[in-house]
């Protein structure tokens, strides 16, 4: 593959940065300086630094970010703040986008993907990945959510009302609960607890499978993942192991947040 290619897939520069940058010299392969862009490099195997860093070569990128809220979950947009301006320069990578939605008011795990078939994956009823949100409600938790969710809440969708899949919800406080949702319809946990009778007053989404939001990364921080992070977050999880994940790190969130 020629140089130029392989850095322009694994870096946020651009063909032409790049060039400039073979050719001051910025650039070696397994320890010599190479100044020529179309010089051929084997991914697999040779070992390239740029700007004195090593550039390991992945086919995809994947990204943890912990969404703090008032950002907007989106790629690109002329007036709000979007997730992907929160990543620094360097990993803007082309053709990265939001894994599935998360609301301007929520907090939590996004994952950032190059990888569109892998997203579609995670985001699609039809796979039935499970992700979990810890809700911080007005009200006490009353046990009869629990199969009222169980068998499917009815939301109210444009003029019509929809069946949402069943979906399984468990008390960790007095006003604190851990959903598992199989799908993403728009503001669903907050319409499923309005459905209720309560109202969620804030929202973190903790778990996406088995991969959990790390919890010493800090809002608007995030990571870049890997093939076994991703395979986990593929993997099938616990409502009762989420919740005593939350209960352990998560349970004074917004007291230690401040919200
Ligand atoms: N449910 C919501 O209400 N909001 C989200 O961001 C995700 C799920």
């Amino acid at each position: 593959m020629r140089l130029d290619r392989f850095l322009s897939g694994q870096t946020a520069f651009s063909r032409r940065e790049l060039t400039e940058r073979i050719r001051s010299g910025a650039v070696t392969c397994n320890g010599t300086v190479i100044r020529k862009p179309d010089a051929a490099v084997n991914p697999g195997t040779d070992a390239v630094t740029l700007l004195g860093k090593p550039i390991v070569y992945s086919e995809f990128h994947w990204f943890l970010l912990h969404k703090p809220e008032g950002v907007i979950t989106a790629a690109r947009d002329p007036k709000q703040k979007t997730v992907l301006d929160l990543l620094r320069p360097e990993d803007r990578l082309p053709r990265l986008a939001p894994v599935g939605r998360l609301d301007k008011d929520t907090a939590g795990m996004l994952l950032i993907t190059d990888d569109g078939v892998t997203a579609h994956q995670m985001i699609s009823p039809k796979h039935h990945v499970a992700k979990y949100y810890l809700a911080a409600l007005r009200d006490p938790f009353r046990q009869d959510y629990i199969s009222a969710f169980r068998s499917g809440m009815l939301l109210r969708e444009g003029g019509s009302e929809e069946q949402c899949l069943p979906a399984e919800c468990m008390q960790i406080g007095e006003r604190l609960a851990v959903l598992e949702l199989h799908e993403g319809r728009y503001h669903q946990v907050r319409r499923m607890f309005a459905a209720a009778g309560n109202h969620v007053e804030n929202l973190l989404r903790v778990q996406i499978g088995q991969l959990r939001l790390p919890p010493d990364l800090p809002k608007n921080d995030y990571l870049p993942i890997f093939n076994k992070d991703v395979e986990s977050a593929l993997k099938n999880s616990d409502i009762s192991e989420v919740c005593a994940f939350c209960a352990q790190d998560y349970s004074s969130y917004w007291i230690k947040t401040g919200i």
